[in-house]
């Protein structure tokens, strides 16, 4: 039985390294090629399993060579992959570009992400019995992230969603009120709160917090980048800074922050003891290219974290 369910979306990252990201209707020239394995739902997992927790998958790949490489990496990282469901037709697909600053621009053909249905979630009810945590994204059709967080608050499994990619037409009122913790990113949080991603102050940050708190969930961690996260919520209201380190690519940052976070949690740790956890798994995962590539593992984290305390 899996401690931490993921339902969402694997994709194949074809990266490639350029001076900046390109401006619309520009063509620049960038370096070499890097496919490996990604997808925030995948990557998200792949943190969860190689940081320590047991952690099963539910979502689709196509029959193709992407969609057989991507269970054999998440499988290989101590995932149960058992519940990936193969679909006729091609795997997602990921392009990215990554800046010499280590930002990203990307791109998602979702391929069999789309064809992970409700049913798929129906089929594998007994998945979320004991479970302790169900991770989230928006890579994957509404419907079936709101049967999943449906099967997890009937069970009494935390649901931890990450609002992205953001929809400009908001998140359905039905899946926010199912949902424990939201964890948004500045631009994402500035979408959803229908609000300009100005300046972040600690006010702005407050407030945009509070407002995505009245939406429904219990709790918002407002991910600020190499800054850290403010968590808002039911009983606390604090900000965390992340350690500073040398960022060379900063995709996946973010799955990695919040599949820590749900290790933190299913070991026991208090939220905010989770989310100063999650902070320092994702800031060793900048210091490598790619997504799940620099999932840090857990004798990795013990290590960084020693060296900072
Ligand atoms: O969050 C990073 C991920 O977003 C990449 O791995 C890419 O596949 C997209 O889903």
């Amino acid at each position: 039985m899996a401690k931490i369910i993921i339902a969402g979306s694997l994709n194949m990252d074809l990266a490639v390294r350029a001076e900046r990201i390109p401006a619309s209707g520009e063509t620049i020239l960038g370096g070499e090629l890097l496919e490996s394995p990604g997808g925030k739902g995948a990557n998200q997992a792949c943190a969860a399993a190689k940081l320590g927790s047991s952690a099963a998958m539910l979502g689709c790949v196509g029959e193709d060579d992407f969609g057989r490489a991507m269970r054999k990496n998440l499988s290989e990282a101590g995932c149960d992959v058992s519940r990936i469901g193969v679909r006729a037709g091609s795997s997602g697909v990921a392009l990215i570009c990554v800046s010499a600053r280590g930002e990203n621009a990307i791109v998602v053909a979702s391929g069999a992400n789309m064809k992970f249905l409700p049913e798929d979630i129906h089929a594998n009810l007994e998945c979320f019995d004991g479970a302790t945590a169900l991770l989230l994204q928006l890579e994957s059709p509404m419907e079936t992230v709101i049967a999943a967080a449906k099967a997890a608050r009937a069970r009494g499994v935390v649901v931890i969603l990450d609002p992205a990619p953001a929809p400009y037409s908001g998140i359905p009122s039905e899946l926010l009120q199912l949902v424990d913790i939201l964890t948004p990113n500045e631009s994402e949080a500035a979408i959803l709160t229908r609000t300009s991603p100005e300046k972040m102050t600690p006010d702005r940050v407050t407030a945009l917090a509070a407002n995505l708190c009245d939406l429904g969930p219990s709790n918002v961690i407002l991910k600020l980048g190499a800054r850290g996260c403010f968590l808002y919520g039911d009983d606390t209201s604090v900000f965390i800074p992340s350690p500073k380190v040398d960022a060379v690519d900063t995709t996946a940052a973010g799955d990695v922050f919040n599949g820590a976070l749900a290790v933190g949690l299913s070991e026991g740790k208090a939220l905010p003891d989770a989310c100063w956890f999650a902070s320092q798994a994702a800031a060793l995962s900048v210091t490598k290219r790619g997504a799940q590539n620099s999932v840090p593992s857990r004798a990795e984290l013990d290590r960084f974290i020693l060296r900072l305390t």
